[in-house]
């Protein structure tokens, strides 16, 4: 009829309109540790999915913690923003149990889909202690839902690429200084990987760090170059 074919079409586009799921199984090589995970090459959405990929800063993290394992030796680790979980596996080769956390529930699937690969006894690198649990920076309910089965708390907070949204800095400090207060000062540290995109975000990242009444301190000889941008490790700790 006339006039019909001027109406616009509503078009209901859900958020799975932009999920690309189609993971390939990836070897990264981190010293003399390889590692077999899905993960995505490239983002291709719209939607909050960084989670999906592995990013230059979990590059330089298990790099770092590749050539200093002894570091992790017994410990329990807590990391935030895991993404597929590349850190995680790394880590629970040495360390005694790892939680990794993410508030993106897509990201989740993948990342307990990455731990059931390497929970299953066939592999030979098969790692225990490995769990996924959904974290959302600030959000204290669910930092309390895990510090139930941890009520000690943890050695170690590990975050690898997790400072790109200048909104959620600082929750993030906030869940950083709630876990490294469990075990009290010189008991806990954050390390974090940072890589530079904005110089807004590398003031922000020290300066939010100091507000909180943290110590930030760059780890020496960790500055480097990773998929063409600046990197470098932070040591966070109580005053
Ligand atoms: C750039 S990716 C880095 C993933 C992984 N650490 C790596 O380096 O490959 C950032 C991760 O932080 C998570 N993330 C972002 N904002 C968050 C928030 N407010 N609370 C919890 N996780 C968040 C994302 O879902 C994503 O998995």
């Amino acid at each position: 009829m006339e006039g019909e074919e001027d109406e616009d079409e509503i078009v209901c586009l859900d958020q799975s309109f932009f999920i690309n799921d189609d993971y390939q199984l990836t070897n990264f090589t981190f010293g003399s540790q390889v590692i077999q995970l899905f993960c995505l090459h490239s983002a291709s959405t719209d939607y909050d999915l960084t989670g999906q990929l592995v990013w230059p800063g979990a590059m330089l993290l298990n790099d770092c913690l590749s050539k200093n394992a002894e570091m992790l030796q017994g410990c329990s680790v807590i990391e935030l923003g895991s993404g597929v979980g590349i850190t995680g596996i790394l880590c629970s080769r040495f360390c005694h149990d790892f939680v990794l956390t993410d508030h993106n529930d897509e990201v989740l699937k993948i990342l307990k889909k990455n731990i059931e690969l390497h929970a299953s006894p066939e592999n030979p690198n098969c790692c225990t202690g490995l769990v996924a649990e959904k974290l959302e920076w600030g959000n204290i309910d669910q930092i309390n839902q895990i510090l139930q089965n941890h009520s000690g708390g943890f050695d170690l907070v590990l975050g690898a690429d997790i400072c790109f949204q200048q909104s959620s800095i600082p929750l993030l400090y906030d869940t950083v200084k709630h876990l490294l207060q469990i075990r009290g000062k010189g008991r806990c540290k954050f390390i974090l990987a940072y890589v530079s995109r904005t110089k807004i975000m590398d003031s922000l990242v020290i300066n939010e760090a100091i507000q909180h009444g943290l110590k930030i301190t760059e780890v020496a000889g960790t500055r480097c170059v990773v998929g063409n941008l600046n990197g470098t490790i932070f040591e966070i700790t109580l005053q």
